[in-house]
């Protein structure tokens, strides 16, 4: 793995595999059975420049998990970005202040030429409609963890990404790290306009990937394993868009109806999350609430150990986990985070 986690890119098969295997060793931290003071004494700088709960959450929760400490800057209101500084010098400033750092920011490409001046560890936790990369491999953690309890394989997998495929991050990383494994088929189905870029569609192609397009959920998709729904990403629609665009029609909407007529009972259920529950925002629906094949929450939850595997492969400490692991002294409920695991 390379200095920065800043694209999908710098991953190799090798490296997704290891980040992998050490996500798989945090769990009993990340499930609070155990404890580590690793990364003590180590400060990470969280800057979040664009709305986040999920990213910005986690990675602070799994550096603490670690035994670092967090300083955290959100909005450009309360940086010094918003007297003019350029992200050359906050870059240079933070760098003296911090020994890791996460940053989200509006514009595809900031987070990189962020990184370009430190020798800090960065880690891209959103660049406009650029990358996620720590989502991709939680979500690929994910589907790894879900075809284990369920004695699926990766290997010829049929994974259905649909939503607003062009602007929405999360799957242009996540289309590349799966383009990594042994041949899958992938549907793409999304509203017009909103496409993945063909860019990302020739990478994936290339690399002996069966891709089809189709123009909505109204078909038989009984072999699916896997359906990844995004939300419409109108924050970076132009104002063009803003005015032809009619909302998310029922035809793209993934809900219980999809589920059951379509699917089968061993279809996994996953988006990065948030879901737009407005009216009218036709995201995936809350009818599947309760619903085990509905992996979204053990999805958040697979957020916090491979966010720790990330800090501890960057930071040099994967190797030395095991021998720094106490137990926990405080009163933990024998079920922790989401409920319908
Ligand atoms: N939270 C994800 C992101 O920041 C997905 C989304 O916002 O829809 O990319
Ligand atoms: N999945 C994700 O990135 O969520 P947030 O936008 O809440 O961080």
């Amino acid at each position: 793995m390379s200095q920065h986690l800043l694209t999908v890119d710098s991953l190799s098969r090798e490296s997704v595999d290891h980040l992998l295997r050490v996500a798989s060793r945090m769990e009993p931290i990340a499930q609070r059975h155990q404890v580590t003071r690793v990364l003590e004494g180590a400060v990470l700088g969280n800057l979040f420049f664009e709305a986040s709960t999920r990213t910005r959450v986690s990675f602070n929760a799994a550096f603490c998990r670690l035994g670092g400490s967090v300083c955290d800057t959100t909005g450009f209101t309360f940086s010094s970005m918003a007297k003019g500084e350029s992200l050359y010098d906050t870059s240079r400033v933070m760098s003296g202040y911090c020994d890791a750092i996460v940053m989200r920011h509006p514009d595809q490409g900031s987070v990189a030429e962020f990184a370009a001046a430190t020798n800090v560890p960065v880690i891209n936790g959103g660049d406009g409609p650029g990358e996620h990369p720590s989502q991709a491999l939680l979500d690929l953690y994910t589907i790894d963890k879900e075809f284990q309890r369920l004695g699926k394989s990766l290997s010829g997998a049929h994974i259905l990404l649909t939503g607003d495929l062009k602007y929405g991050r999360t799957v242009h990383s996540l289309i590349k790290l799966l383009s990594l494994y042994d041949p899958l088929r992938i549907t793409l189905v999304s509203p017009p306009g909103l496409e993945m870029p063909s860019t990302l569609i020739d990478l994936v192609t290339s690399r002996g990937h069966r891709i089809e397009q189709r123009d909505s959920l109204g078909s038989d998709f009984s072999d699916l394993d896997v359906v990844y729904t995004t939300r419409i990403q109108k924050e970076r629609f132009t104002d063009e868009m803003n005015e032809s665009f009619q909302g998310l029609s029922d035809d793209f909407m993934v809900n219980r109806d999809f589920l059951d007529n379509r699917c089968s009972q061993s279809t996994i259920v996953m988006h990065p999350l948030p879901r737009d529950s407005r009216p009218g925002a036709n995201d995936l629906n809350v009818d599947l609430n309760g619903d085990p094949r509905l992996a979204i929450f053990r999805q958040t939850d697979n957020g916090i150990p491979m966010r720790m595997a990330i800090f501890a492969t960057l930071l040099k400490v994967d190797d030395v986990i095991e021998k720094d692991l106490r137990s926990v002294r405080w009163f933990v409920p024998s079920q922790t985070g989401t409920l319908d695991r």
